[in-house]
């Protein structure tokens, strides 16, 4: 059995990271490993974000680890909010930040926009980095209950509902997130 540690204490991307992964990897989240720390993310890029958290949590508790960090490129805005995406407007709240972005695209008919995850694993001296991406357009109104974040305003491309609006397991089946896992699992399965 292979221990790693993701820093997360989000059970739903626990929950989904184990599935893909399998039973011959353990993974624990930061509670697990008595963390609490507030982990630095002060970089300027997804890459950055997840490789200072993953250099954190192996540096303070030594065990081999991933982290990811994952956010909302619009182009017309210059890939805003990118790495702000949490708090675009400041706060955490989402109501928020989503007037926020609809306010700054206004009538732009340039709705293009990407989520991107990127993950960063550590394993002793070595790093690797995993990435997904989902091409897709910014709504001019929110659409659909599902999911979280800014997903009633994105549609991916090749379909016609936003993210809020599709089930669960429509989206895991071409999110960001479930492709960077994707990759992660299978290095993990190939090579350990
Ligand atoms: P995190 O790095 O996974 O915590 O994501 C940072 C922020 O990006 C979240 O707080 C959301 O605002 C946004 N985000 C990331 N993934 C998604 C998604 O799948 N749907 C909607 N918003 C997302």
């Amino acid at each position: 059995m292979i221990t790693l540690v993701f820093a997360t204490n989000n059970a739903h991307k626990l929950e989904e990271v184990q599935a893909v992964v399998g039973d011959r990897f353990h993974i624990l989240t930061l509670a697990e490993v008595g963390c609490n720390d507030d982990i630095p993310e002060t970089g300027n890029t997804f890459e950055a974000n997840a490789a200072q958290k993953s250099a954190y949590l192996q540096a303070h508790y030594e065990y081999d680890c991933f982290a990811d960090d994952s956010g909302l490129e619009v182009d017309a805005l210059g890939k805003e909010p990118g790495v702000f995406s949490a708090r675009y407007s400041g706060s955490r709240d989402m109501e928020k930040n989503i007037d926020l972005l609809l306010q700054r695209l206004g009538e732009n008919p340039d709705r293009h926009a990407r989520f991107r995850t990127v993950i960063s694993l550590r394993i002793g001296d070595r790093e690797y980095f995993f990435e997904g991406s989902v091409e897709g357009d910014i709504g001019f109104e929110r659409r659909g209950t599902g999911g979280f974040g800014y997903d009633p305003l994105f549609t991916p491309r090749g379909f016609s509902k936003t993210f809020a609006e599709m089930t669960a397991a429509e989206k895991n089946a071409i999110s960001h997130r479930a492709i960077a896992v994707a990759g992660l699992a299978d290095f993990l399965q190939r090579h350990y």
